[in-house]
């Protein structure tokens, strides 16, 4: 039998990443872009949890099938936990990563206390609501100015003291090993057999519901 997921995101890097961490277990992997054109999750939830959960569950519902889905983000203890689940719209709804960069340092001007925490959720929802999850941090400080190329969103200005270089200084295998991601992906991976096992009771258990869309009504969780 053969179990299927959906990855509930549109991100490729992350696409590939779960399929290379994933790739030995029985399952059959699909992608949202699979399924042509979807609504969109309402990413509303006020943490990393609620929001990693709602676009599990509604990529889930919407398809009959189980579904994975990440929200991360940074934390900093000066700001009360800001940018946290704003992350990515910190400047603004349409902000770009170096928006966002340049809105943090401002407000980090002057601020002694530069604690910074990298998390990462991972929810894995079944269409009738029950889920699992993980979860990965990193801590590090914000530095005053951008160093390095590499990496993406905030990590020119996240240096991390155990390597003695910012994220964006880091290659993808030395980021891997110690990020938020990197780690939610760890657990992910070695606690696949018994999600496997919880999944395929969900199955044998409750008979999924219907998905909302009708177009995706003969979907079935394993063949
Ligand atoms: P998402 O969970 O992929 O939507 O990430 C939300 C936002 O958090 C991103 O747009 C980035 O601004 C920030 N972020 C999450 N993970 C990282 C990281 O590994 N490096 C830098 N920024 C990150």
């Amino acid at each position: 039998m053969v179990t299927i997921i959906v990855l509930a995101t549109r991100n490729k890097n992350k696409i590939l990443e779960f399929q290379e961490i994933l790739k030995d277990f029985p399952i059959e992997i699909r992608a949202l872009s699979d399924f042509g054109t979807l609504p969109e999750a309402i990413e509303d939830g006020e943490t990393f949890d609620d929001n990693a959960y709602k676009k599990a569950l509604h990529t889930a519902k919407i398809l009959g099938l189980p579904a994975i889905a990440d929200d991360s983000g940074l934390v900093v203890e000066a700001l009360n936990g800001a940018p946290g689940v704003y992350s990515a719209r910190y400047a603004g709804e349409e902000a770009t990563d170096e928006d966002n960069v340049e809105k943090l340092l401002h407000d980090m001007k002057g601020v002694k206390n530069r604690k910074a925490v990298f998390q990462c959720v991972l929810s894995i929802a079944v269409p009738s609501g029950p889920a699992l999850t993980y979860e990965g941090s990193c801590e590090g400080v914000l530095l005053e100015e951008r160093c390095g190329k590499s990496g993406f969103g905030y990590d020119p200005i996240f240096y991390f003291a155990d390597l003695k270089k910012t994220f964006a200084e880091c290659s993808m295998e030395e980021k891997n090993k110690v990020s938020h991601r990197g780690k939610a992906l760890a657990e992910l991976k070695d606690e696949f057999p018994k999600i496997l096992q919880w999944l395929n009771q969900r199955l044998l258990e409750e008979k999924p519901p219907k998905p909302d869309h009708e177009e995706f009504k003969n979907n079935d969780w394993s063949h």
